[in-house]
């Protein structure tokens, strides 16, 4: 028999910003997070894995290259915690079944995205790579639950396995058993909104999220007010836009968020800067394009938030797509170099 299952899974973009870990081995947050998976054909990982008897190791191919599998790694225990999940739910429930979990696998990963775009790929990475193991092994087991094991891969990648509007329940045991994703609403729910990624910059990231996050939660205190005073009602508010489909709401908390995460950044030691002059002005743009309609007793039109990095994601109901990508690029003519690209999300048309 062949043994073989190919799995796809989209990029996300956190509207609350998960920064910070209680567990770095877990991977266990120290605020919940929630965000929006942009369901497009591009900004996906796919991934093929297949398990035989015949094989020596476990071994992995990203975008066709060999990638270590070292001990002890993150993509080891997803691996590991994959094969644990399929003889305990499948295995040992049923003598008759092929002992997948003792074969080795070999995993074929792809991004159809450029990794040069700036734009994370563990997310989708990861999440790929846990459905796919997941179809092979046919285990009965729900999305939440893969969840606890891709969130083990990358924090951010346990939101990767829903579509539409995603929460990552922080938790609080000590095991992480609680520590999971949930779906908020499916796209369906909210289907005007889209989002616009202007990729500001192609140039790796200084300083990784991995270690970023850990020298804030060592350094700011900032982070401490954050964690206790700020998320835990943002995660409600936002919960609540969303299912109202109240723009306005969504798109203050969206970019407070995004402000409060680059102000955290900025409050470790040393300070961490991920937005660039260009990225600052589009904030700018944004701001003035919200408060032009607003003075005229309009609404909010557009929300900003930046990720680690200098690239802008702008959530907006897709009436509004046309008019903000082409202001974006009139106001920055003498930086149109300066954009390598402006994908429009979510629908096939874009932007
Ligand atoms: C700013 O999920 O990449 O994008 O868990 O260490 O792999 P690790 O970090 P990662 O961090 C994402 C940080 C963020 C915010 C977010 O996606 O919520």
């Amino acid at each position: 028999p062949n043994y073989q299952a190919t799995a796809s899974a989209p990029v996300n973009i956190a509207v609350i910003k998960y920064w910070g870990k209680r567990d770095t081995k877990l991977i266990l947050p120290t605020n919940s997070s929630l965000s929006v998976t942009l369901d497009q054909d591009h900004l996906r990982s796919t991934t093929t894995s297949r398990a035989d008897p015949k094989f020596t190791q476990d071994r992995l191919w990203l975008n066709g290259k060999v990638d270590e599998i070292k001990p002890d790694s993150r993509l080891e225990t997803c691996i590991t915690e994959m094969k644990r999940l399929r003889k305990k739910t499948v295995e040992d429930k049923d003598p008759k079944a092929p002992k997948l979990s003792t074969y080795h696998v070999h995993i074929a990963s792809y991004n159809n995205f450029p990794t040069a775009a700036g734009l994370a790929s563990s997310a989708s990475g990861f999440a790929a790579l846990v459905a796919s193991l997941s179809h092979l092994y046919e285990l009965p087991v729900d999305a939440s639950t893969l969840s606890l094991i891709s969130r083990q891969g990358s924090g951010s990648a346990c939101r990767s396995l829903f579509g539409g509007f995603v929460a990552w329940q922080m938790g609080t045991k000590s095991d992480g058993s609680d520590s999971l994703a949930i779906q908020v609403a499916p796209e369906s729910h909210w289907p005007e909104m889209h989002a616009l990624i202007c990729v500001v910059s192609d140039d790796k990231k200084g300083t990784s999220s991995t270690s970023g996050m850990q020298r804030t939660v060592e350094t700011s205190p900032l982070l401490q007010h954050r964690i206790k005073n700020v998320v835990p009602e943002r995660m409600e508010k936002m919960t609540r836009a969303i299912k109202d489909k109240d723009f306005d709401s969504f798109a203050k908390i969206t970019m407070a968020d995004s402000n409060q995460f680059h102000a955290v950044a900025l409050d470790t030691e040393p300070p961490i800067f991920y937005m660039n002059d260009v990225s600052r002005a589009i904030i700018a743009l944004i701001v003035e394009y919200n408060r032009l309609s607003r003075e005229n007793g309009g609404r909010y039109k557009a929300a900003y938030t930046y990720d680690a990095g200098p690239n802008a994601v702008v959530y907006a109901p897709e009436a509004n797509m046309k008019e903000i990508a082409s202001l974006i690029i009139a106001y920055f003519p003498q930086k149109a170099g300066d954009f390598k690209d402006v994908l429009g999300l979510f629908g096939a048309e874009g932007a």
